[in-house]
């Protein structure tokens, strides 16, 4: 299997993220991340309009969820996405919590953990345990050198505990070989696909790319 496509949107605003949108662009990315920032900048409804846009497309709301889950939780799934964000500095009871609210409203949108900063291996079976089975490692946006051998090898590591691993910052056309072998379940580009002249030709270029890596 090859690597989803994730489109991150970290626009200030809808109107940003729709000039993105309407290049064409989401019918070549596999997913649609409502970002970080576009969620704090226009709030909960940006999850519930690119749902509403694209019914069909899987859709994440990335708000990493760091403390009163269910409140935080049920704001987000509202807008009924299919995964949703949790930072992995979160209290064992807010993971919980979030996980508790998608099954109180019979949904089965997923849980990622976002992993910043102090995290262990050994906590991946903690978060198994509670119902998170999906990691995604984060390669800092203000980090202004690419990925580092050591945290490829925490790639690899994290390949190896039978969770699904996505990888996000700073990659590009050119960086998505550094995961060439790697089981990645999705590789996610904000600024080097919006950023490009033409975001859906970028994207196409990123996803023959990905194809042509993973069929090897
Ligand atoms: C930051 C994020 C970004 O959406 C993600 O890392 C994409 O980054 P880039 O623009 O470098 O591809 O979640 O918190």
């Amino acid at each position: 299997m090859r690597p989803l496509l994730q489109l991150a949107l970290d626009e200030l605003s809808l109107e940003n993220a729709y000039k993105v949108l309407d290049t064409g662009v989401d019918e070549v990315v596999d997913i649609i991340e409502c970002g970080t920032i576009l969620i704090g900048s226009e709030g909960r409804k940006a999850v519930s309009i690119l749902r509403d846009r694209y019914p069909n497309k899987k859709l994440v709301a990335d708000f990493k969820i760091a403390d009163s889950g269910k409140v935080m939780a049920g704001m987000l799934l509202d807008g009924k996405p299919d995964l949703i964000t949790v930072i992995c500095a979160a209290n064992h009871k807010t993971m919980k919590a979030v996980v508790d609210e998608i099954k109180d409203r019979n949904l089965n949108t997923e849980v990622q953990m976002e992993l910043y900063g102090n995290w262990t291996f050994d906590e991946i079976d903690v978060w198994k345990s509670i119902g998170i089975n999906h990691v995604v490692l984060h390669h800092s946006v203000d980090e202004t050198a690419g990925w580092s051998k050591k945290e490829l090898e925490i790639v690899k590591k994290l390949c190896d505990k039978n969770i699904n691993v996505t990888v996000t910052g700073g990659i590009d056309l050119d960086s998505i070989e550094l995961f060439k072998g790697l089981p990645i379940y999705c590789i996610i580009a904000g600024r080097s696909i919006r950023k490009a002249d033409n975001p859906k030709l970028e994207a196409q270029k990123m996803k023959d790319k990905i194809i042509e890596i993973w069929k090897e």
